[in-house]
């Protein structure tokens, strides 16, 4: 049976190295194995209870329904001052007031990338700590982090070309695939 898996990118820039990453996935998945962009959290609005009291807005819903509709998640996100960018907590926020929640029971693998030399290691174990609370299956390892990543892209193609973090990425998607395989 094909999996289908989703990405979520935790920046918004159009340059973003996490975004390149995100979209050369598709090229590294293993056999029996689809990756898609999910929607974009670009735009959606802060959260507010006020505001979801009128209605939980429309791309809330769309990235609720992709990741409902999928076998696993994979987030890929930069680092923000040690910690997850708002905007991607902001979303996760949207996310957690949805029924059924999206990312409960939800297979998930993190992968990060950063300029610094630590990957965004950190943004990664605070995301970890949020997702506890909304129950999804996160995998455990291999741990992704890309240091130095705008030495590992290819900003004409806005594909990640580094063969060795290819490599190492691949082998977290097989595993990821294991892993839902074995959950469902
Ligand atoms: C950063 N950056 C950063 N990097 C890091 O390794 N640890 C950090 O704590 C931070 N903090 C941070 C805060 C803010 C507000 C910005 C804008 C940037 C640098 C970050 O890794 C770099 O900008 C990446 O290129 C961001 O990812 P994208 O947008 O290229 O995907």
């Amino acid at each position: 049976m094909t999996l289908r898996l989703v990405t979520v990118v935790g920046s918004l820039r159009q340059g973003s190295y996490n975004r390149m990453i995100a979209q050369t996935l598709p090229e590294l998945a293993p056999s029996g194995v689809e990756i898609v962009a999910a929607p974009s959290i670009a735009g959606i609005p802060l959260y507010d209870s006020d505001l979801q009291a009128k209605g939980i807005p429309l791309q809330v819903t769309a990235l609720g329904e992709a990741i409902q509709a999928a076998d696993g998640v994979i987030i890929v996100t930069p680092e923000y001052n040690y910690s997850v960018p708002g905007v991607l907590k902001n979303a996760i926020d949207w996310l957690s007031r949805l029924s059924p929640q999206p990312l409960a029971g939800k297979p998930l693998a993190i992968q990060s990338a950063s300029m610094g030399v630590m990957g965004g290691v950190r943004a990664q174990y605070h995301l970890r700590q949020t997702l506890i609370f909304l129950e999804a299956l996160v995998l455990n390892k291999p741990e992704v982090m890309v240091g130095a990543a705008q030495n590992k892209v290819d900003i004409e193609t806005g594909r990640l070309n580094d063969e060795p973090t290819r490599q190492f990425i691949a082998g977290q998607l097989e595993a990821f695939a294991a892993f839902i395989r074995k959950m469902s």
